[in-house]
């Protein structure tokens, strides 16, 4: 059965499509988080474990640790206080979740050890501050501003020693065929993304396409080309670092290639999460193409990637300029925007088949 969510997107029950073809909004740059999302975040296990061991190695007696953008569990200023940090400062900028937090810590007893402050609040701390916790690394690394809020924290800590998780990321890009992964089915959202449909129109007043990510268990099937880094941002102590640039894709296997994906690898103390190799809640972002294109072993797919600040502030806007190569000559090129916040409905192939005016499934 196929429901419509006004706006009219497709929705559909995965099972019945065997997980194929279903797309999720990439929320966290918006900002939409709900509980549902901090609890799926606490519930990914490879994210977790990270984090778990970063704190495990790097709390002491006498730290100070501080978790920029705690949500509404504050999840690693309570573990460093269980760890034994002599104290935690929790900041986060959403109201409502500032006060889910402060709710919490009270409840548990915690309040003369964890603070829960607005950035506002936090700023006016200047205390020395050992680990810096700042899970604020999107879909795309640098889409919901990591990079000037672990880099504005670094450089204003000037802390030698700080120790910072997430110390870094790599935005992968790989060609692919987003009509290849879901095997002749339309586009859908899950159910379970209507909540967030609702949210992001509630946000924007109008109704506009939302970033889009890949879902389910066939997203590999899509995959034509090696991956590239083409984003990388690396912190720790005083060194803060955040660029965009190139990479060349070969193609590993014939197909249409109609899309890009973007994945993240996000480093935390000494693991590594990765969003196109392991099951985590951070989701592969797809980027359509105006036009498939056919490609076959040999191809080499060029991409590069820019991002500037738009109408999202920190929450960046990503320009990427593509280029295909066919092993026996020819060239196609083109440029396609990532922007934080689109200007309209169906502004791209995928969104169009996702309006279910236009197509009927
Ligand atoms: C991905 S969630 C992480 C929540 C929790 N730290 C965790 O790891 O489970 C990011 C949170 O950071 C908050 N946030 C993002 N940028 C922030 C900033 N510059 N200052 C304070 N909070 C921020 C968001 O509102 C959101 O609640």
């Amino acid at each position: 059965m196929t429901v419509t969510v006004g706006p009219p997107w497709r929705v559909a029950d995965p099972e019945e499509r065997l997980g194929r073809g279903l797309v999720f909004p990439s929320v966290g740059e918006y900002p939409i988080y709900d509980a549902t999302a901090y609890e799926t975040m606490m519930a990914d296990r490879p994210r977790v474990d990270a984090f778990t061991a970063g704190l495990r190695a790097s709390v002491r007696a006498d730290s100070t640790v501080v978790e920029l953008g705690c949500g509404a569990l504050a999840p690693w200023a309570r573990l460093a206080d269980d760890l034994g940090a002599a104290r935690s400062i929790a900041v986060e900028r959403l109201p409502e979740v500032r006060e889910a937090a402060r709710r919490l810590i009270a409840e548990e007893g915690r309040g003369d050890r964890v603070s829960i402050l607005s950035p506002e609040e936090y700023i006016r701390h200047d205390g020395h501050v050992d680990v810096l916790v700042a899970e604020v690394v999107g879909t795309i690394g640098g889409s919901e501003g990591a990079a000037d809020t672990i880099g504005a924290e670094v450089a204003r800590l000037g802390n030698p020693g700080l120790v910072v998780l997430p110390g870094g990321w790599e935005t992968e890009v790989r060609g692919y065929s987003w009509a290849g992964a879901a095997a002749g089915h339309l586009p859908a959202f899950p159910p379970t993304a209507i909540p967030y449909l609702d949210q992001l129109r509630d946000i924007d007043g109008a109704d506009v396409d939302p970033r889009l990510c890949v879902v389910g268990p066939h997203i590999h099937e899509g995959v034509l080309t090696a991956g590239g880094v083409i984003e990388v941002g690396d912190y720790r102590g005083l060194h803060s670092e955040h660029r965009t640039g190139a990479a060349d894709l070969r193609a590993i296997t014939s197909g249409s290639l109609d899309s890009l994906l973007l994945s993240v690898r996000v480093t935390i103390g000494g693991a590594v999460v990765d969003s196109f190799t392991q099951e985590t809640s951070w989701f592969p972002v797809i980027v359509p193409l105006p036009e498939p294109i056919d490609v076959t072993p040999g191809t080499v797919l060029q991409v590069r990637a820019e991002a500037g600040r738009g109408a999202g502030g920190s929450c960046l806007d990503y320009r990427l300029s593509w280029d295909v190569h066919p092993p026996d000559g020819g060239r196609a090129s083109g440029v396609v925007d990532v922007p934080w916040r689109a200007s309209g409905l169906g502004t791209n192939p995928l969104t169009r088949m996702l309006l279910v005016e236009s197509v009927q499934e």
